[in-house]
């Protein structure tokens, strides 16, 4: 018994209290040896052997159970304390991804024509003759078309050179009113400063029954637009020419880097030329097949909204997927 009591003393692992409780209450164990034994003792003795047997075996079990939690409760312990975080340590920065600048600048125009209304509409990066050119208004040969330097595959298929095809296929698909815009990459053949062969527009458009839609609507939208662009910005509309378009303007800011002095950015005018747009030439709802209708429609390019507004002198440099570009947004 003694001896049992020592070893429980000391024992340094649960594992050891477990291996003593074998030794002791298993069916080999010295309690059962103990209890076998009884029947060679005299008769009268058999009751008080029994009675201390009994009193041996609560007596080692609760120091086993007692001895067991506590060594648990050390151990416990030592796990936690090799286990711990130091929550006052400097972990290294991990990598954290962001959106890329046009992106970004794409979010931000869709955002403020979501919250007027406006669908956001897709069509198809390789386009037709018809959905591209025909049915806005600019038929084969005409010399508009030269504004555009188009990608071509065989039989007619191209790689679309703006979004308007986007208009044309809404049009096709729904019926009036509409109020739209079309996000997505353009292509053209085109490589300098200033121009990639893929980039971004985001185009407009506007339907309503006929007298319903003017001019006035459309310098409202776009001014409030440019505003929450560009902030502060004095806005000014230059006649212009799209074929899709009659009247057709071009819309300027007051330059954002010299406030209007004129500098190397805005070519010493002072304006910076940013979207186009104007009211829908008949042309092309004839196309689509609309009756007594009016509308307005604009389109501009996301990259040059992205140079502007975070000052890139190169467009080029958007799309290197340069980190240290990148990096900085
Ligand atoms: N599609 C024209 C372009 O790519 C932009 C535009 C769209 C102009 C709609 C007027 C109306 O240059």
């Amino acid at each position: 018994m003694t001896e049992w009591i020592e070893k429980i003393e000391k024992a340094d692992s649960p594992a050891k209290i477990e291996e003593i409780r074998v030794g002791v209450f298993g069916k080999k164990g010295v309690l059962a040896k103990a209890f076998s034994e009884m029947k060679n003792a005299a008769n009268e003795d058999k009751a008080k052997i029994a009675k201390e047997l009994n009193e041996q075996k609560a007596k080692l079990n609760t120091l086993l159970n007692e001895k067991k939690i506590i060594l648990e409760t050390a151990a416990l312990q030592e796990a936690m304390k090799a286990e711990g975080i130091d929550v006052s340590l400097f972990a290294p920065r991990s990598e954290a991804g962001g959106t890329h600048p046009v992106m970004d600048t794409m979010d931000r125009v869709i955002e403020y024509f979501s919250n007027l209304n406006f669908s956001v509409e897709t069509g198809p990066m390789v386009e037709d003759d018809f959905h591209n050119f025909e049915a806005l208004n600019l038929p084969k040969y005409h010399p508009a078309r030269d504004m555009q330097d188009t990608f071509y595959f065989k039989d007619e298929a191209l790689l679309r050179t703006h979004t308007s095809p986007v208009q044309i296929r809404t049009m096709l698909n729904t019926k009036p009113p509409i109020r739209m815009i079309a996000p997505g990459s353009v292509f053209r053949r085109d490589f300098d400063i200033t121009h990639t062969p893929m980039f971004h527009q985001i185009e407009g458009l506007l339907v309503d029954d006929k007298g319903k839609v003017s001019f006035a609507n459309l310098k409202f939208i776009l001014e409030g637009f440019l505003h929450h662009m560009f902030g502060d910005v004095e806005v000014r509309f230059r006649p212009s020419f799209f074929p899709f378009t009659e009247p057709s303007a071009e819309v300027d800011i007051s330059c954002i880097f010299c406030k209007g002095e004129g500098c190397r950015i805005c070519s010493k005018t002072g304006w910076l030329e940013v979207l186009g747009c104007g009211i829908v030439d008949p042309n092309v709802f004839d196309a689509v097949g609309y009756k007594d209708v009016s509308g307005y429609a604009f389109g501009l390019g996301i990259e040059r909204f992205a140079m502007l507004i975070h000052q890139i002198p190169d467009l080029r440099s958007l799309f290197e997927g340069d980190m240290r570009l990148l990096e900085q947004f």
